[in-house]
């Protein structure tokens, strides 16, 4: 039996996938992200699970799509078959937070995949770029919108244009990571990170998550509104009474997660 490309792991309520294609430094095929997705919906639909932590190994997050599969496509084979369009785009209709923990390479769909989830943490190995220019084609899983939307029209063209690779330290300067941490620590940092999200109310944690995003897909009067009617609406549930009863009675909180 071949080995799973994906693999899966949960810890209290974070669930952990792995990618696990090591000898290609984890490139993406549509195998993958079938298994990623999959593996994705399940910990969606599982009440025991809060938030979604998404790793490769310390040589690589992702090198990019596949080139290899990619290599004789023409257009109608993309376009016909929507490449990069159904299983790699439900991960962005997740509702519960996603963390990528990017040690080594993030590059081309690699990087894309790190900027689709809702936080980078990154080793101080990690390198981040898109240089799909070079094989004569541009960034095709959100790379030329959600690059300029984190570090700016300036940059993202620089990065872009010229394919060039930048590290962990540049990265952070640039507002496209959230933390920097030592390489052998990274699953240790972040599953802290991940754990204190998880001790959260999951309605505040999933409200919080869509109303950031709203930011980035609506005017500000719009996302302005947006904010204060999930804010209005978490009022409705029974973490609000715990959390606010809790501080006042100056206890730890126990949320039940409705
Ligand atoms: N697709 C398929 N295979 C890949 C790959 C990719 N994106 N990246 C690396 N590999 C494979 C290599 O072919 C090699 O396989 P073999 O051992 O069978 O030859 C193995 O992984 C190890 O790679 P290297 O020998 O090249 O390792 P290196 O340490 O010398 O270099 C690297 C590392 C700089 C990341 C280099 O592998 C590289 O440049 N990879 C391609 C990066 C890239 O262009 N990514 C963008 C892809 S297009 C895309 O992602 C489109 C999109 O927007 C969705």
């Amino acid at each position: 039996m071949s080995e799973s490309l994906v693999l899966i792991e949960t810890h209290g309520r974070v669930g952990v996938l792995t990618l696990n294609r090591p000898k290609a430094l984890n490139a993406l095929n549509n195998d993958v992200v079938a298994e990623i997705a999959a593996a994705a919906r399940q910990f969606e639909a599982d009440p025991d699970i809060s938030v979604i932590v998404l790793t490769g190994n310390e040589k690589a997050f992702a090198a990019g799509a596949d080139i290899g599969a990619m290599k004789d496509w023409g257009f109608s084979d993309v376009y016909n078959n929507d490449y990069l369009g159904g299983d790699w785009q439900y991960l962005r209709q997740i509702r519960k937070p996603m963390i990528a923990a990017v040690a080594g390479y993030a590059l081309g769909g690699g990087c894309e995949l790190a900027m689709l989830c809702d936080m980078i943490i990154a080793a101080e190995n990690a390198r981040f770029g898109q240089p799909e220019i070079k094989l004569g084609i541009i960034p095709g899983y959100g790379g030329t919108q959600r690059l300029p939307r984190a570090i700016g029209k300036a940059k993202a063209m620089d990065l872009i244009l010229t394919a060039r690779m930048i590290n962990a330290t540049e990265a952070d300067a640039m507002g496209l990571v959230s933390r920097v941490v030592p390489t052998e620590k990274l699953m240790e940092e972040t599953m802290d990170v991940a754990q204190t999200i998880a001790s959260m109310s999951l309605p505040s944690v999933m409200m919080a998550k869509e109303s950031i995003n709203r930011a980035y897909e609506s005017s500000l009067a719009e996302g302005l509104m947006f904010e204060r009617r999930n804010f209005h609406g978490l009022f409705a549930t029974e973490d609000q009474k715990e959390g606010m009863s809790a501080f006042v009675e100056k206890r730890q909180p126990d949320f039940k997660h409705k």
